[in-house]
Protein backbone atom coordinates (compact mmCIF):
# COMPACT_ATOMS: atom_id res chain seq x y z
CA UNK A 1 0.00 0.00 0.00
CA UNK A 2 1.13 3.68 -0.58
CA UNK A 3 2.13 5.91 2.27
CA UNK A 4 -1.07 7.22 4.11
CA UNK A 5 -1.15 11.28 3.84
CA UNK A 6 0.72 13.63 5.76
CA UNK A 7 -2.69 15.03 7.08
CA UNK A 8 -3.19 11.18 8.59
CA UNK A 9 0.54 10.29 10.00
CA UNK A 10 0.84 13.54 11.69
CA UNK A 11 -1.33 13.89 14.10
CA UNK A 12 -0.87 13.08 18.05
CA UNK A 13 -4.53 14.40 18.83
CA UNK A 14 -6.38 10.56 20.83
CA UNK A 15 -10.04 11.11 20.58
CA UNK A 16 -10.58 8.46 23.32
CA UNK A 17 -8.93 7.62 26.27
CA UNK A 18 -10.22 5.69 29.09
CA UNK A 19 -12.92 4.66 26.34
CA UNK A 20 -10.83 2.82 24.79
CA UNK A 21 -9.24 1.48 27.59
CA UNK A 22 -12.94 0.18 29.03
CA UNK A 23 -13.86 -1.29 25.51
CA UNK A 24 -10.27 -3.26 25.46
CA UNK A 25 -10.54 -4.31 28.98
CA UNK A 26 -13.75 -6.42 28.17
CA UNK A 27 -15.39 -6.20 31.65
CA UNK A 28 -19.21 -6.12 31.77
CA UNK A 29 -18.94 -4.97 35.29
CA UNK A 30 -17.96 -1.17 34.76
CA UNK A 31 -19.39 1.78 35.65
CA UNK A 32 -19.05 4.22 32.59
CA UNK A 33 -18.39 7.86 33.57
CA UNK A 34 -15.81 8.22 30.81
CA UNK A 35 -18.39 9.32 27.94
CA UNK A 36 -21.26 12.25 27.48
CA UNK A 37 -23.41 10.08 26.27
CA UNK A 38 -26.78 11.70 27.55
CA UNK A 39 -29.26 9.00 30.07
CA UNK A 40 -32.18 10.15 28.55
CA UNK A 41 -33.73 8.69 25.56
CA UNK A 42 -35.21 11.27 23.03
CA UNK A 43 -38.30 12.83 23.84
CA UNK A 44 -41.26 11.20 21.95
CA UNK A 45 -42.45 14.34 20.19
CA UNK A 46 -38.99 14.68 18.09
CA UNK A 47 -39.20 10.65 17.14
CA UNK A 48 -42.67 11.22 16.23
CA UNK A 49 -42.19 13.97 13.91
CA UNK A 50 -38.91 12.34 11.95
CA UNK A 51 -41.48 9.25 11.51
CA UNK A 52 -43.93 11.10 9.90
CA UNK A 53 -41.27 12.97 7.78
CA UNK A 54 -40.30 9.68 6.59
CA UNK A 55 -43.82 8.19 6.09
CA UNK A 56 -44.81 11.20 4.01
CA UNK A 57 -41.79 10.39 1.65
CA UNK A 58 -39.15 12.99 2.87
CA UNK A 59 -36.35 10.86 1.68
CA UNK A 60 -34.90 12.33 -0.82
CA UNK A 61 -32.08 15.17 -1.30
CA UNK A 62 -32.70 18.51 -0.27
CA UNK A 63 -31.43 21.98 0.54
CA UNK A 64 -27.20 21.66 1.02
CA UNK A 65 -27.52 24.22 3.68
CA UNK A 66 -30.01 22.74 5.17
CA UNK A 67 -34.05 22.64 5.28
CA UNK A 68 -35.46 26.10 4.90
CA UNK A 69 -37.95 25.97 7.56
CA UNK A 70 -35.37 24.35 9.92
CA UNK A 71 -32.86 27.32 9.34
CA UNK A 72 -35.43 29.69 9.71
CA UNK A 73 -36.52 28.04 13.32
CA UNK A 74 -32.98 28.03 13.91
CA UNK A 75 -32.33 31.89 13.10
CA UNK A 76 -35.58 32.13 15.65
CA UNK A 77 -33.91 30.41 18.02
CA UNK A 78 -30.49 32.22 18.13
CA UNK A 79 -32.42 35.41 18.11
CA UNK A 80 -34.57 34.27 21.70
CA UNK A 81 -31.91 32.36 23.12
CA UNK A 82 -28.35 33.56 21.87
CA UNK A 83 -28.94 37.39 21.36
CA UNK A 84 -27.58 36.57 17.69
CA UNK A 85 -29.21 38.23 14.47
CA UNK A 86 -29.16 35.65 11.67
CA UNK A 87 -30.51 35.36 8.59
CA UNK A 88 -31.67 31.98 7.09
CA UNK A 89 -28.62 31.93 4.53
CA UNK A 90 -25.78 32.12 7.18
CA UNK A 91 -27.02 28.95 8.74
CA UNK A 92 -25.78 25.48 7.70
CA UNK A 93 -27.43 22.56 9.20
CA UNK A 94 -24.75 20.15 10.14
CA UNK A 95 -24.01 16.27 11.50
CA UNK A 96 -23.70 17.22 15.36
CA UNK A 97 -21.20 19.69 16.43
CA UNK A 98 -18.29 17.47 15.07
CA UNK A 99 -19.32 18.38 11.66
CA UNK A 100 -19.61 21.74 12.22
CA UNK A 101 -16.16 22.32 13.73
CA UNK A 102 -14.55 20.01 11.00
CA UNK A 103 -16.00 22.52 8.12
CA UNK A 104 -14.74 26.12 10.75
CA UNK A 105 -11.42 24.68 11.17
CA UNK A 106 -10.99 23.51 7.21
CA UNK A 107 -12.86 26.54 6.04
CA UNK A 108 -10.26 28.87 7.85
CA UNK A 109 -6.91 26.79 8.81
CA UNK A 110 -4.00 27.02 6.38
CA UNK A 111 -0.83 24.65 6.94
CA UNK A 112 0.97 25.92 9.47
CA UNK A 113 -1.43 28.56 10.88
CA UNK A 114 -1.59 28.39 14.40
CA UNK A 115 -5.07 27.84 16.86
CA UNK A 116 -5.29 28.90 20.40
CA UNK A 117 -7.22 26.62 22.57
CA UNK A 118 -8.31 27.05 26.34
CA UNK A 119 -6.67 24.40 28.08
CA UNK A 120 -7.76 21.71 29.82
CA UNK A 121 -9.25 21.53 25.77
CA UNK A 122 -11.28 19.28 23.81
CA UNK A 123 -9.41 16.87 22.54
CA UNK A 124 -11.56 16.22 19.67
CA UNK A 125 -10.42 19.68 18.69
CA UNK A 126 -6.95 19.43 18.65
CA UNK A 127 -7.34 16.05 15.71
CA UNK A 128 -9.01 17.99 13.01
CA UNK A 129 -6.76 21.49 14.09
CA UNK A 130 -3.96 18.70 13.15
CA UNK A 131 -5.72 17.36 10.06
CA UNK A 132 -6.11 20.69 8.87
CA UNK A 133 -2.08 21.10 8.89
CA UNK A 134 -2.69 23.52 11.64
CA UNK A 135 -0.61 23.85 14.94
CA UNK A 136 -2.68 23.58 17.98
CA UNK A 137 -1.43 25.93 20.87
CA UNK A 138 -3.10 25.24 24.30
CA UNK A 139 -3.21 28.54 26.67
CA UNK A 140 -2.81 26.47 30.32
CA UNK A 141 -5.69 28.10 32.81
CA UNK A 142 -5.38 27.75 36.55
CA UNK A 143 -7.09 25.72 38.35
CA UNK A 144 -6.72 27.46 41.25
CA UNK A 145 -8.32 30.59 39.63
CA UNK A 146 -11.10 28.08 38.99
CA UNK A 147 -10.03 27.93 34.93
CA UNK A 148 -11.05 31.37 34.37
CA UNK A 149 -10.05 33.01 31.23
CA UNK A 150 -6.56 34.81 31.31
CA UNK A 151 -6.37 37.37 28.94
CA UNK A 152 -3.23 37.87 29.24
CA UNK A 153 -2.06 34.58 28.51
CA UNK A 154 -3.65 34.35 25.03
CA UNK A 155 -2.22 37.43 24.27
CA UNK A 156 1.21 35.86 25.86
CA UNK A 157 0.64 32.98 22.89
CA UNK A 158 -0.21 35.11 19.90
CA UNK A 159 2.14 34.93 17.15
CA UNK A 160 1.90 36.45 13.41
CA UNK A 161 1.08 32.90 12.62
CA UNK A 162 -1.96 32.66 14.96
CA UNK A 163 -5.19 32.74 12.80
CA UNK A 164 -8.30 31.47 15.14
CA UNK A 165 -8.99 30.93 18.92
CA UNK A 166 -11.17 27.77 19.60
CA UNK A 167 -13.84 28.28 22.34
CA UNK A 168 -16.17 25.64 24.43
CA UNK A 169 -18.54 27.25 26.27
CA UNK A 170 -20.10 25.43 28.68
CA UNK A 171 -16.70 24.45 28.70
CA UNK A 172 -15.96 20.38 29.09
CA UNK A 173 -14.02 19.15 30.66
CA UNK A 174 -14.52 22.03 33.76
CA UNK A 175 -17.84 22.95 33.76
CA UNK A 176 -17.38 26.36 33.74
CA UNK A 177 -19.90 28.88 31.73
CA UNK A 178 -17.63 31.83 31.08
CA UNK A 179 -19.21 35.30 32.12
CA UNK A 180 -19.33 38.54 30.20
CA UNK A 181 -16.73 39.91 31.48
CA UNK A 182 -13.84 36.98 30.69
CA UNK A 183 -15.83 36.38 27.12
CA UNK A 184 -15.16 40.10 26.08
CA UNK A 185 -11.77 40.08 27.23
CA UNK A 186 -11.11 37.22 24.95
CA UNK A 187 -13.44 38.60 22.47
CA UNK A 188 -10.61 41.90 22.73
CA UNK A 189 -7.96 39.90 21.81
CA UNK A 190 -9.30 38.33 19.17
CA UNK A 191 -10.48 41.99 17.91
CA UNK A 192 -7.19 43.12 18.99
CA UNK A 193 -5.17 40.47 16.55
CA UNK A 194 -7.79 40.22 14.01
CA UNK A 195 -8.42 36.33 15.01
CA UNK A 196 -11.41 34.02 14.15
CA UNK A 197 -13.23 32.56 16.42
CA UNK A 198 -15.21 29.25 16.31
CA UNK A 199 -17.34 28.69 19.58
CA UNK A 200 -18.62 25.15 20.38
CA UNK A 201 -21.93 25.73 22.59
CA UNK A 202 -22.56 21.86 22.73
CA UNK A 203 -23.79 22.70 25.99
CA UNK A 204 -25.50 25.56 25.87
CA UNK A 205 -28.52 25.13 27.50
CA UNK A 206 -27.50 22.68 30.72
CA UNK A 207 -26.81 25.43 33.00
CA UNK A 208 -27.30 25.36 36.91
CA UNK A 209 -28.05 27.63 39.73
CA UNK A 210 -29.29 30.37 37.60
CA UNK A 211 -25.77 30.54 35.70
CA UNK A 212 -26.49 32.12 31.89
CA UNK A 213 -25.23 31.04 28.72
CA UNK A 214 -23.74 33.93 26.75
CA UNK A 215 -22.73 33.43 22.54
CA UNK A 216 -19.63 34.94 22.02
CA UNK A 217 -20.96 36.27 19.03
CA UNK A 218 -23.67 38.15 20.43
CA UNK A 219 -20.90 40.94 21.89
CA UNK A 220 -20.10 43.89 20.18
CA UNK A 221 -17.56 42.91 16.90
CA UNK A 222 -17.79 39.52 17.02
CA UNK A 223 -20.42 38.62 14.85
CA UNK A 224 -17.90 39.23 11.87
CA UNK A 225 -15.67 37.01 13.30
CA UNK A 226 -17.16 34.00 14.48
CA UNK A 227 -18.09 30.59 13.98
CA UNK A 228 -21.01 29.25 16.60
CA UNK A 229 -21.50 25.60 16.75
CA UNK A 230 -24.15 24.10 18.38
CA UNK A 231 -26.45 20.40 18.03
CA UNK A 232 -29.04 18.71 19.73
CA UNK A 233 -27.14 15.96 21.12
CA UNK A 234 -27.04 17.14 24.91
CA UNK A 235 -29.66 18.91 26.06
CA UNK A 236 -32.23 17.16 23.59
CA UNK A 237 -30.89 13.84 24.45
CA UNK A 238 -29.75 13.00 20.11
CA UNK A 239 -26.10 11.86 20.09
CA UNK A 240 -27.06 9.22 17.91
CA UNK A 241 -29.12 10.94 15.38
CA UNK A 242 -26.16 13.54 14.20
CA UNK A 243 -27.24 16.63 14.14
CA UNK A 244 -26.72 20.41 14.97
CA UNK A 245 -25.63 23.98 13.34
CA UNK A 246 -23.46 26.34 13.02
CA UNK A 247 -23.80 29.99 12.14
CA UNK A 248 -21.35 32.32 10.82
CA UNK A 249 -20.68 35.95 8.69
CA UNK A 250 -22.53 35.33 5.93
CA UNK A 251 -18.92 35.84 3.76
CA UNK A 252 -17.67 32.40 5.23
CA UNK A 253 -20.82 30.39 4.09
CA UNK A 254 -19.52 29.26 0.35
CA UNK A 255 -16.36 28.56 2.32
CA UNK A 256 -18.18 26.23 4.59
CA UNK A 257 -20.48 24.82 2.16
CA UNK A 258 -18.04 23.98 0.16
CA UNK A 259 -16.68 21.57 3.05
CA UNK A 260 -19.68 20.60 3.91
CA UNK A 261 -20.99 19.98 0.84
CA UNK A 262 -18.30 17.68 -0.57
CA UNK A 263 -18.64 15.61 2.53
CA UNK A 264 -21.70 14.40 3.70
CA UNK A 265 -23.83 16.60 1.14
CA UNK A 266 -26.24 17.51 3.51
CA UNK A 267 -27.86 16.02 6.66
CA UNK A 268 -30.48 13.20 6.48
CA UNK A 269 -33.59 15.22 5.38
CA UNK A 270 -36.05 13.37 7.69
CA UNK A 271 -33.85 13.58 10.71
CA UNK A 272 -33.83 17.67 10.21
CA UNK A 273 -37.45 17.19 10.54
CA UNK A 274 -37.14 15.59 14.33
CA UNK A 275 -34.66 18.64 14.56
CA UNK A 276 -37.08 21.32 13.67
CA UNK A 277 -39.57 19.53 16.27
CA UNK A 278 -36.82 19.83 18.64
CA UNK A 279 -37.08 23.64 18.20
CA UNK A 280 -40.28 24.46 17.55
CA UNK A 281 -42.46 21.82 20.07
CA UNK A 282 -43.25 20.66 23.53
CA UNK A 283 -40.43 22.23 26.04
CA UNK A 284 -41.56 20.14 29.15
CA UNK A 285 -39.01 17.03 28.21
CA UNK A 286 -36.25 19.20 27.71
CA UNK A 287 -37.08 20.95 30.91
CA UNK A 288 -36.92 17.15 32.52
CA UNK A 289 -33.57 15.98 30.86
CA UNK A 290 -32.28 19.31 32.41
CA UNK A 291 -33.91 19.14 36.08
CA UNK A 292 -32.45 15.32 36.04
CA UNK A 293 -29.43 16.31 34.96
CA UNK A 294 -28.94 18.76 38.08
CA UNK A 295 -30.45 16.47 40.68
CA UNK A 296 -27.22 14.21 39.46
CA UNK A 297 -24.99 16.93 39.59
CA UNK A 298 -25.82 17.94 42.64
CA UNK A 299 -25.96 14.40 44.40
CA UNK A 300 -22.23 13.63 42.81
CA UNK A 301 -20.73 16.70 43.75
CA UNK A 302 -21.80 16.85 47.26
CA UNK A 303 -20.92 13.08 47.84
CA UNK A 304 -17.51 13.74 46.28
CA UNK A 305 -17.02 16.94 48.65
CA UNK A 306 -17.65 14.16 51.51
CA UNK A 307 -14.84 11.99 50.59
CA UNK A 308 -11.37 12.55 52.24
CA UNK A 309 -8.97 14.34 50.07
CA UNK A 310 -11.60 15.21 47.17
CA UNK A 311 -12.16 18.76 46.11
CA UNK A 312 -14.59 18.98 43.47
CA UNK A 313 -16.08 22.81 42.30
CA UNK A 314 -19.54 23.18 41.39
CA UNK A 315 -19.92 22.49 37.49
CA UNK A 316 -21.90 25.82 36.36
CA UNK A 317 -22.82 24.02 33.57
CA UNK A 318 -22.27 20.61 31.25
CA UNK A 319 -22.57 17.11 32.32
CA UNK A 320 -18.98 16.62 33.86
CA UNK A 321 -17.34 16.86 37.55
CA UNK A 322 -13.80 18.03 37.74
CA UNK A 323 -12.88 17.07 41.11
CA UNK A 324 -9.07 17.78 42.35
CA UNK A 325 -7.73 14.57 42.82
CA UNK A 326 -4.13 15.43 43.96
CA UNK A 327 -4.09 14.61 47.37
CA UNK A 328 -3.64 10.99 46.36
CA UNK A 329 -0.31 11.87 45.10
CA UNK A 330 -0.53 9.80 41.85
CA UNK A 331 -0.98 11.65 38.44
CA UNK A 332 -4.53 11.61 37.23
CA UNK A 333 -4.01 8.39 34.08
CA UNK A 334 -2.84 6.31 37.64
CA UNK A 335 -5.66 7.16 39.37
CA UNK A 336 -8.27 6.72 36.78
CA UNK A 337 -6.96 3.66 36.01
CA UNK A 338 -6.82 2.23 38.85
CA UNK A 339 -10.15 3.26 39.93
CA UNK A 340 -11.11 1.71 36.58
CA UNK A 341 -8.98 -1.57 37.50
CA UNK A 342 -10.00 -1.81 41.04
CA UNK A 343 -13.09 -0.44 41.71
CA UNK A 344 -14.95 -0.85 38.55
CA UNK A 345 -15.41 3.27 37.87
CA UNK A 346 -14.75 4.28 34.32
CA UNK A 347 -13.69 8.33 34.41
CA UNK A 348 -11.17 10.23 32.81
CA UNK A 349 -7.87 11.61 33.68
CA UNK A 350 -7.84 15.30 33.73
CA UNK A 351 -4.57 15.16 31.98
CA UNK A 352 -6.07 14.17 28.98
CA UNK A 353 -7.58 17.21 28.22
CA UNK A 354 -4.18 18.94 28.69
CA UNK A 355 -1.30 19.30 31.03
CA UNK A 356 -3.64 21.81 32.72
CA UNK A 357 -5.93 19.24 33.76
CA UNK A 358 -3.35 17.17 35.55
CA UNK A 359 -4.26 15.96 39.41
CA UNK A 360 -8.29 16.09 38.46
CA UNK A 361 -10.26 13.55 36.70
CA UNK A 362 -13.54 13.95 35.03
CA UNK A 363 -16.94 12.20 35.88
CA UNK A 364 -19.65 12.30 33.91
CA UNK A 365 -22.60 12.15 35.51
CA UNK A 366 -25.24 12.56 32.63
CA UNK A 367 -24.85 9.24 31.31
CA UNK A 368 -26.05 7.26 33.83
CA UNK A 369 -29.50 7.08 35.96
CA UNK A 370 -29.24 9.01 39.82
CA UNK A 371 -29.09 5.54 41.45
CA UNK A 372 -26.13 4.10 39.50
CA UNK A 373 -24.68 7.63 40.09
CA UNK A 374 -24.92 6.22 43.75
CA UNK A 375 -23.32 3.19 43.11
CA UNK A 376 -20.46 4.71 41.50
CA UNK A 377 -19.71 6.83 44.61
CA UNK A 378 -19.90 3.92 46.58
CA UNK A 379 -17.30 1.87 44.58
CA UNK A 380 -15.39 5.41 44.60
CA UNK A 381 -15.42 5.67 48.20
CA UNK A 382 -14.33 2.10 48.86
CA UNK A 383 -11.52 2.69 46.63
CA UNK A 384 -10.16 5.33 48.22
CA UNK A 385 -10.20 4.12 51.80
CA UNK A 386 -8.25 1.11 50.11
CA UNK A 387 -5.86 3.83 48.82
CA UNK A 388 -5.71 5.47 51.86
C1 LIG B 1 -17.27 20.13 23.82
C2 LIG B 1 -17.88 19.15 22.89
N1 LIG B 1 -17.98 19.46 21.59
C3 LIG B 1 -18.52 18.59 20.72
C4 LIG B 1 -18.99 17.36 21.11
C5 LIG B 1 -19.54 16.44 20.08
O1 LIG B 1 -20.82 16.84 19.76
P1 LIG B 1 -21.64 16.06 18.63
O2 LIG B 1 -21.94 14.70 19.16
O3 LIG B 1 -22.86 16.91 18.43
O4 LIG B 1 -20.79 16.02 17.42
C6 LIG B 1 -18.90 16.99 22.45
C7 LIG B 1 -19.35 15.66 22.90
O5 LIG B 1 -19.05 15.19 23.95
C8 LIG B 1 -18.34 17.91 23.36
O6 LIG B 1 -18.21 17.61 24.65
Amino acid sequence: MRQLARRITDTSAKSFGMYARAAASGRDDLIHMELGRPHADTPAHIKAATIAALEAGKVHYSDLAGLPDLRRAICAKLARQNGMTVAPGQVIVTNGLTHGSFAAIMAFVDPGDEVILLEPFYPQHIGKIELAGGVPVPVALDAARGYAIDAAALEAAITPRSKMIVLVNPCNPTGRVYTRDELAALAAVAVRHDLIVISDEVYEEILFDGASHISIASLPGMAERTVTMFAFTKSYAMDGWRLGYLAAPAAAVPALLKITANDVTHVNTFVQEGGLAALTGDMAPLQAILAEDKAKRDRLVTRLNQLPGIRCNWPEGTIYAFPDVSAYGMPAQVFAERLMDEAGVVVEAGSFYGPAGEGHVRICFGSLGIAEVDRAIDRIAGFLRRIG
